[in-house]
């Protein structure tokens, strides 16, 4: 243990894996903003900036947008222990760990949960989706957008409107794509969308930003009960099943974000600030420069990867563009490349979970780490340590091969185009 006195000085990497990413240096600027009152008029105006900003983000014109304190996962305890009803049902299409999250979260409200599996790797078709809810009825479709477990990404335009049309709501985990890739909560009829900050938006975790539409919010408004210290006057508790969290209980968050501002918690008065620069970074920059950056770099990426003889992991017509998937090579071992990769680099990559532990490698390339210096560096330090642990390539194969990618599009390896 270093001296339990001395200053912090985290050394400083290259964060690589499927997130927490690189935070932008803007973030870190916006957090050490100083702290203000909950109802100060200048917070309660941020809170109001915020709530249109992630509309932005969403791509919704929501009333109820706003953040739930705490990592993504928070988000998407809240919207389910404020939507399910124990007994409701619920199906979740599962292609990798998130998916299996979402059925641990929704069991854990006392749910029934129908999970239908594929295998890691690959994403539904719409039909599948649609034959299952015809099946089972469910009440809610939970879904993720972005596994990052597997690197892929479940496409939602379809399934949205199959929900709708079959009277079933649906909600979407999208923690590690949003931003980095297209959603469109509105357009795509999604109910309920969920994020968090520390992938595509490039702050660190701690907040998630949330949105549901009129039907969720009346769903969850029936179920308001008002702790008992700060009930307004004339308050009558409705009849609706009371929402089992307190911490959770959205309807209650709802009244804190509106002009109610009916005091809950005690709001997370930095990472609101993170947020709301986080959300500022990425429309400044617009989402058709956006969405070049991280395809861009992602398939600079995949060929470098290639180029260097490593197979790029699974259905990559359905890849998220900001992590890649990679197969360790049978000659090396893949936890002590990756440590490797940190110790002698700076640089840190992923590995993964169950059935894919041990067997790929994750390389993010998101928000603001999603530049061409980091693939750049990222590959020759891949190319390096793995020949010295015995699988070669032929020497600037990978970097030959993204610069030959960037070449082709110049212009959009900027870290982010600065408004
Ligand atoms: C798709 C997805 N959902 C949910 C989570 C959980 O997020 P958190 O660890 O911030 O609670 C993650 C984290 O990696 C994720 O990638």
């Amino acid at each position: 243990m270093q001296n339990l006195y001395s200053e912090l000085s985290p050394p400083v990497r290259r964060l690589m894996g499927p997130g927490p990413v690189e935070v932008d240096p803007r973030v870190l600027n916006a957090m050490s903003m100083p702290m203000l009152g909950q109802f100060d008029p200048h917070f309660t105006e941020y809170m109001n900036e915020v709530m249109s900003l992630y509309r932005g983000i969403f791509r919704t014109n929501n009333q109820w947008t706003m953040l739930v304190d705490g990592t993504a996962r928070a988000g998407i305890e809240a919207v389910m222990v404020s939507l399910l009803s124990p007994g409701d049902k619920v199906l979740v299409p599962v292609f990798g760990r998130f998916g299996h999250l979402l059925c641990e979260i929704a069991t854990r409200c006392k749910a029934e949960v129908i999970p239908i599996e594929t295998t890691w790797g690959e994403v539904f078709d719409p039909q599948q989706i649609e034959d299952a809810i015809k099946k089972y009825q469910p009440k809610v479709l939970g879904c993720v957008q972005g596994d990052t477990s597997t690197t892929m990404a479940q496409p939602l335009a379809e399934i949205g409107k199959i929900c709708r049309a079959n009277g079933v709501m649906i909600c979407v985990d999208a923690t590690a794509s949003i931003t980095g890739m297209p959603l469109d909560t509105d357009d795509w009829q999604l109910d309920a969308v969920t994020a968090g900050l520390q992938k595509c938006l490039s702050g660190p975790p701690g907040i998630a930003p949330i949105t549901i539409n009129d039907q969720v919010a009346e769903v969850i408004r029936k179920r308001k009960h008002i702790e008992l210290g700060i009930r307004p006057d004339g308050y009558e508790a409705s009849d609706g099943e009371m929402i089992s969290s307190n911490y959770f209980d959205l309807s209650m968050i709802m009244d804190y974000w509106s002009e109610a501002r009916l005091n809950h918690h005690t709001e997370a008065t930095s990472m609101l600030y993170a947020a709301r620069e986080c959300a500022r970074i990425v429309l400044q920059e617009g989402w058709q420069n956006r969405f070049e950056r991280h395809s861009i770099t992602s398939e600079a990426l995949v060929d470098g990867l290639r180029a260097m003889d490593l197979d790029v992991f699974g259905d990559v017509s359905n890849k998220m563009p900001n992590v890649t998937g990679v197969y360790i090579p049978k000659t090396v071992t893949g936890d002590k490349v990756r440590m490797e990769m940190l110790n002698d680099f700076g640089i840190e990559i992923g590995t993964s979970f169950g059935p894919l532990h041990g067997k790929i490698w994750r390389i993010g390339t998101m928000g603001f780490g999603c530049r061409k210096d980091n693939v750049l560096a990222c590959l020759s330090a891949l190319e390096m340590t793995l020949r010295r642990n015995g699988h070669s390539a032929t020497a600037g194969s990978g970097v030959d091969a993204a610069l030959a990618v960037y070449n082709r599009t110049p212009g959009q390896d900027a870290a982010r185009a600065r408004a």
